[in-house]
């Protein structure tokens, strides 16, 4: 008897499945469109995750610092501020000088690297960068003075301005980096002008 119910099962299965599946092949693709569509239609208007970004949310990741300077908060930078602030906050990644690494050299060691005064075509870059992404470990940890002090330090030691410098918004993006000639603006539109 059970095999029997079993094997009734059995055939009752096959024949389901080979029915849905010649169903699905005369389908016409618009009718899944519409079906999909009709789906959608009946989803709620808020899914009641996730929130609203508010201002003051927005404002902490608005953070980005162009060549000309625009995006730099109001402050100014030491040389000799920041490099007390290196040699807690960098100096283990960067080496005592910035050039003993384990991490990417910052400073020139004559090795040949690309470093900030041999490479980077605008200072301002140099804070953006430490703003949004460094301690590597601790990103966004450091305050604006903290981040104008260390762009100052590493400035003077690529030898971009003197060690009793200040920099601040205003001379910030005035500085002319070294590497900022051997840039050519990409003006390529896709066709027969692309070099
Ligand atoms: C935990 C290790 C670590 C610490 C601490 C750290 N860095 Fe870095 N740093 C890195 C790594 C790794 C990179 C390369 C990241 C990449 O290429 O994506 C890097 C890259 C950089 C660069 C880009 C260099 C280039 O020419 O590409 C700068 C500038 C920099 N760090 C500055 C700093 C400063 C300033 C501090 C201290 C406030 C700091 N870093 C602390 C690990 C670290």
């Amino acid at each position: 008897m059970m095999i029997l119910v079993i094997v009734i099962f059995g055939i009752v299965g096959c024949r389901n499945s080979s029915v849905n599946e010649s169903k699905k092949e005369n389908v016409p693709v618009e009718s899944w469109s519409d079906g999909l569509k009709e789906y959608e239609a009946s989803w709620p208007n808020r899914f009641d995750f996730g929130r609203s970004a508010s201002k003051e949310f927005i404002a902490k990741w608005d953070i980005d610092v162009r060549p000309d300077g625009r995006g730099l908060p109001k402050g100014n930078g030491r040389p000799a501020y920041g490099a007390l602030m290196y040699k807690q906050k960098c100096a283990s990644c960067h080496g005592k000088n910035g050039y003993e690494g384990p991490e990417v050299k910052l400073v020139d060691d004559g090795s040949g690297a690309n470093i900030i005064g041999n490479y980077w075509p605008y200072a301002t870059t140099i804070f953006d960068y430490i703003r949004r992404a460094m301690p590597f470990d601790r990103p966004g940890s450091l305050t604006d003075q903290e981040v104008y002090d260390i762009t100052a330090y590493l400035l003077s030691l690529n030898q971009i301005i003197d060690a009793d410098d200040e920099i601040n918004e205003q001379s910030l993006p005035k500085i002319e980096m070294p590497a900022r000639k051997q840039y050519v603006l990409d003006d390529r539109k896709g066709g027969k002008e692309i070099k």
